[in-house]
């Protein structure tokens, strides 16, 4: 079946935390066919956050052959396939059955934090962030999957003996898509490794020592590859039979490789669930000292890796969902905007949503969410813009600690994700920022980075240079407000974290 003449497209997979896709990309990296589906998300009690990653592994398998159908391409036009994913969930399963031990732990979920506590000791929450690049906070899986072994009758034992496996979506994805406990491959990039606390970030290896006081046995972690190689080909039942899978990168890191961000200063900052701004540095790796991760960018096969800044934002279009689900407030996503548009500012209230405590540049865990400023004025309208105001002072902050650390300014802001579609929003961000947002042509950016991380391993691509050359510019806002006008809005702001601060004792 090697006919490379016909292999025009490549897919990538994106695991997320809302949903599972697949999208195939042709040359010009446009978008040719894709499919979508979402999973549940199980909250058994208050800060848990849980999926199962058996439905997970249905969804993968099933989006994988809808967006075959739906692009008309068949397997053989496919010259490799590019996974990326939710980043920190953690999934530990049997490496005989296939089946998970417990559901997966999800990046928002603050279980971990005695565990995290107890870690720190008296050296504090940044006792790895020398080795690991990471403060210990309950985001990421070391911690987690200390939590699944100390929880579930057995598993330590079981661990112990060689006879479970741990992953992230990353992993869990490939294993089952290259033949599960039939031949599986356990494999996980160096950007998804760089988020579980348990390696170097120079040397890029398991940190033996970490993993020793985390309580990980070394033996259930994946081996750790570069962001684009070949690491295996899909199995008889996955679909994919004998075509590469060849990319892996954290959704994050795939989104800044999909905007081109190859150069140190060049940066993007993703609007989903979550918000994510990464800034390449280059081969350096750069210490915060303003709250913000050092991380793995990407490392292309047989490359040095280059090194990011990164600004995690646990909360932003889940506050949006919140307004849906939980208050009711909205019927839709899109309502938000279309509510928010009927008032000139927010009434001065300021939602904080702390939901699983602050992370960057804060990391409170001892945050909860607040609504403050409050009057019999404020109305829906009103909390509507302050929830679409709350993601854009969030990245600003964010912003201003890259700003601190990094050599060079920030001159304007790429972004992408769910919800950049809302002007209002983008246009509140430039105001805030003092900068202008920038919005791309292809605002899939996630997958596309996967695709170029999947292409450029099997020689579909050239080079970085040649897929740089497909970003285009869609939509420009630049700021409406004067610096005075700016200075007093983000001052609002952080008196309204501040409210936020002190909640869990
Ligand atoms: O670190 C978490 C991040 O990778 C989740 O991204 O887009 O699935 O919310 P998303």
């Amino acid at each position: 079946t090697k006919r490379p003449t016909e292999k025009q497209y490549v897919m990538a997979i994106d695991q997320g935390t809302t949903s599972t896709r697949a999208v195939i990309f042709d040359h010009s990296g446009t978008p040719v066919g894709a499919a979508q589906r979402e999973h549940e998300q199980i909250f058994p009690q208050a800060g848990w956050v849980e999926h199962d990653a058996l439905e997970i592994w249905r969804n993968t398998r099933d989006m994988i052959s809808l967006a075959l159908s739906e692009a008309s391409v068949n397997r053989h036009s496919l010259a490799g396939v590019g996974i990326t994913n939710q980043r920190e969930t953690t999934v530990v399963w049997d490496r005989h059955t296939g089946k998970p031990i417990y559901n997966a732990v999800v990046w928002q979920d603050t279980r971990t934090q005695a565990i995290c506590d107890e870690l720190a000791g008296d050296a504090g929450p940044e006792r790895f962030k020398d080795r690991t690049g990471l403060p210990l906070a309950t985001y990421f899986a070391g911690p987690k999957i200390r939590w699944i072994l100390d929880n579930v009758d057995g598993a330590r034992e079981r661990a112990e003996n060689g006879d479970l496996l741990f992953g992230t979506m990353d992993t869990w994805v490939v294993w089952n898509l290259t033949g599960g406990p039939d031949g599986g491959v356990h494999i996980t990039d160096v950007t998804n490794a760089s988020r579980t606390l348990l390696m170097n970030i120079d040397t890029l290896d398991w940190n033996e020592e970490i993993c020793a006081e985390v309580g990980v046995p070394v033996s259930m972690l994946p081996e750790i590859r570069t962001s684009s190689e070949i690491y295996g080909y899909g199995s008889r039942e996955s679909l994919l039979i004998d075509t590469p899978l060849s990319g892996v990168l954290g959704d994050q890191h795939a989104a800044t490789f999909g905007q081109a961000c190859y150069e140190p200063g060049q940066g993007k900052n993703t609007y989903g669930t979550g918000n994510f701004m990464l800034m390449n540095t280059g081969e350096d790796i750069v210490r915060s000292e303003n709250g913000l991760l050092t991380t793995v960018a990407y490392q292309l096969g047989g490359k040095k890796p280059i090194y990011a800044l990164e600004g995690s934002i646990a909360v932003t279009g889940s506050l949006i969902q919140w307004l849906r689900d939980n208050l009711g407030l909205i019927s839709s996503a899109q309502e938000v905007e279309s509510k928010a548009k009927k008032v000139e500012d927010n009434g001065g209230a300021y939602i904080v949503p702390a939901f699983s405590g602050l992370f960057a540049p804060h990391w409170r865990p001892d945050a909860r969410g607040v609504i403050v400023g409050l009057t019999r004025y404020v109305n829906q309208n009103h909390l509507c813009r302050a929830a679409l105001e709350s993601v854009a002072y969030q990245s600003a902050e964010v912003v201003q600690s890259m700003g601190a650390d990094a050599s060079d300014e920030l001159t304007e802001l790429k972004v992408d994700g769910g919800m950049v579609v809302n002007e209002t929003l983008m246009q509140f961000q430039a105001d805030v920022l003092g900068v202008d947002v920038v919005r791309p042509k292809v605002i899939e950016t996630t997958a596309l980075g996967a695709a170029y991380a999947a292409g450029l391993a099997v020689g579909f691509w050239e080079s970085t240079e040649e897929v740089a050359a497909n970003w285009a510019e869609d939509t420009r806002w630049s700021p409406q407000i004067d610096a005075a006008a700016r200075e007093q809005l983000l001052h609002q702001w952080s008196k309204a974290v501040e409210k936020s601060f002190d909640w869990v004792e």
